[in-house]
């Protein structure tokens, strides 16, 4: 893929649009990947959670509570937590308002709604399992919905798909029900480490305060599963100066809240 030799062939890093372009659309909604498209953002990032009767939604927080109005429709229900709450009891429920007037409706997308939308505009996805241990068998589920929805084909697990998480038993998991996915693990692993890793994830996703030229390089030294470098996708920047500051690290990635910023710090454009 375009992105696999950045760091080390020094072509600027890849741009992600964190929860879509969460800066300037309600996170993990169609709105917020509507957004990057309009940007020419082609990586999105998202969450994915399960419902009480386990259909697969997209959202950050394990509770509904700061970016619905779930505390308004159903009072009675807290602590509001994703898993005790239906499909159809979410749907109801207003994602977009909390961000601004003009995204009142905006909805908590299921995955194959969102993936839907991803195929749409032509995107690619970082897909991340947000909370696993609240959701046991969570990596074959969403395994599931992305064959469903086509999204394990060639072209998508080459190029147009990575799947990523904080839990590395979720990556090991992803990787060995299904090799051919690409798999990302967040965090800043010791490089003592990191061959373990290397057998399971393709990428190394770090905080980009925990970062270094240095620790870029150790990883890169490795080879994945995949037979390439292991790759550097960091997050969350969101100014043209720690972009660039990341940029110079060698990193292959940048995951932003503005995608636009970054995209115009590290590419010039
Ligand atoms: O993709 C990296 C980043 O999303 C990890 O942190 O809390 O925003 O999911 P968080
Ligand atoms: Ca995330």
């Amino acid at each position: 893929t375009s992105h696999a030799q950045a760091g080390s062939t020094g072509e600027p890093p890849v741009v992600l649009a964190h929860r879509g372009a969460s800066a300037y659309a309600p996170e993990n909604t169609l709105a917020a990947v509507d957004k990057a498209a309009e940007l020419g953002i082609q990586w999105v990032e998202n969450d994915v959670q399960r419902t009480k009767d386990g259909a697969l939604v997209v959202l950050h927080d394990d509770n509904l509570m700061r970016t619905t109005d779930v505390e308004e429709v159903f009072p009675d229900r807290a602590p509001w937590k994703v898993k005790d709450f239906t499909a159809a009891e979410i749907a109801r429920l207003d994602a977009g308002s909390w961000f601004g007037p003009a995204y009142a409706g905006a909805r908590v997308p299921t995955l194959e709604r969102y993936l839907r939308r991803v195929e749409r505009n032509h995107q690619k996805l970082l897909l991340e399992i947000k909370n696993p241990v609240l959701y046991p068998g969570i990596e074959r589920q969403t395994l599931k919905v992305l064959a469903n929805e086509g999204w394990l084909d060639r072209e998508h697990v080459t190029g147009r798909l990575i799947v990523q998480s904080f839990g590395a038993d979720t990556v090991r998991t992803v990787h060995d029900l299904k090799p051919a996915v690409r798999t990302g693990f967040l965090g800043t692993p010791n490089v003592a480490d990191l061959p373990e890793y290397a057998e399971f994830t393709d990428q190394i996703n770090p905080a980009h305060g925990s970062i270094s030229t240095g620790y870029v390089a150790a990883v890169h030294a490795f080879t994945g599963p995949h037979g390439t470098p292991l790759e550097v996708f960091t997050w969350t920047v969101d100014t043209a100066a720690d972009a660039r500051r990341v940029a110079g690290y060698g990193v292959d990635g940048i995951i932003t809240n503005k995608p636009d910023v970054v995209r115009d710090a590290v590419q010039g454009g």
